[in-house]
């Protein structure tokens, strides 16, 4: 039995939130991994969809998100990295997803899609490779519920974070102000993060700084740290 997702993003306590990438777990034993990162304090559960066409990659479809739905009731944030993210979106509502964002470069309309999942009850989100500028969402940014400025080029975990897109997030947070998560993935550890956090960024989504961490709590506790840090709090 699947259920409905909900928009986790206005619900969800302000503060900077801790989202770990299940790209980067042990497959094999998914719910004890979810087990773990949520027992260390993860606040939202974020799932990479991949096509192969969109990226160079294979991940992940409805199927998964659907099991993964049973292990947890943390939010699931499906980012879809594919070619035609409309034809999936209610494929993945009803699978149990709380938010799609989807990328910018492959909507058609990304003013009907948002407006498309928020009518299924879902949170929004946009997302922008490193060579997409801000400006390109300038004019709907504020419709949607997140921006997701990538740090890497989507497509696969473990990569070196791209220093060259502090000046982006600072301009989206700009762009949408306070009321608009603003979220960044790839090459996330504490260091990275702390500069992420004083640009503006307030979800940080990790995948190997956590799960190939030798204690996942620990490592979600140190972004957590590092978040403390920037906000100077
Ligand atoms: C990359 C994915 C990321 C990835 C991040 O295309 O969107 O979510 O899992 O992995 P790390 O944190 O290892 O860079
Ligand atoms: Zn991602």
């Amino acid at each position: 039995m699947t259920q409905r997702g909900q928009n986790p993003w206005p619900a969800l306590p302000g503060g900077v939130l801790v989202a770990p990438s299940l790209l980067a777990c042990d497959f094999a034993h998914v719910a004890d991994e979810i087990a773990a990162v949520t027992a260390a304090g993860a606040d939202v559960i974020h799932v990479d969809v991949m096509d192969g066409h969109f990226v160079p990659n294979l991940s992940v479809g409805p199927g998964f998100v659907a099991k993964v739905r049973r292990c947890t009731t943390r939010p699931l944030d499906v980012h879809v990295m594919v070619t035609d993210p409309a034809y999936y979106v209610e494929r993945f509502a009803e699978a149990g997803a709380d938010s799609i964002s989807f990328h910018v470069e492959a909507a058609g309309n990304p003013q009907v899609l948002i407006a498309r999942l928020h009518e299924l009850g879902l949170g929004a989100g946009i997302v922008l490779r490193p060579a997409t500028p801000a400006a390109v969402i300038a004019g709907f940014a504020r419709q949607v519920d997140l921006v997701l400025v990538m740090t890497v080029e989507p497509g696969f975990g473990g990569q070196a974070f791209e220093p060259d897109m502090l000046p982006k997030i600072r301009a989206i947070r700009e762009m949408v102000g306070p009321g608009v998560r603003v979220q960044v993935d790839g090459g996330i550890a504490p260091d990275t993060a702390r500069q992420c956090i004083q640009a503006g960024a307030d979800v940080l989504v990790a995948g190997h700084a956590i799960f190939d961490a030798p204690d996942e709590a620990l490592a979600v506790a140190q972004l957590r740290q590092a978040a403390q840090e920037a906000r100077g709090s």
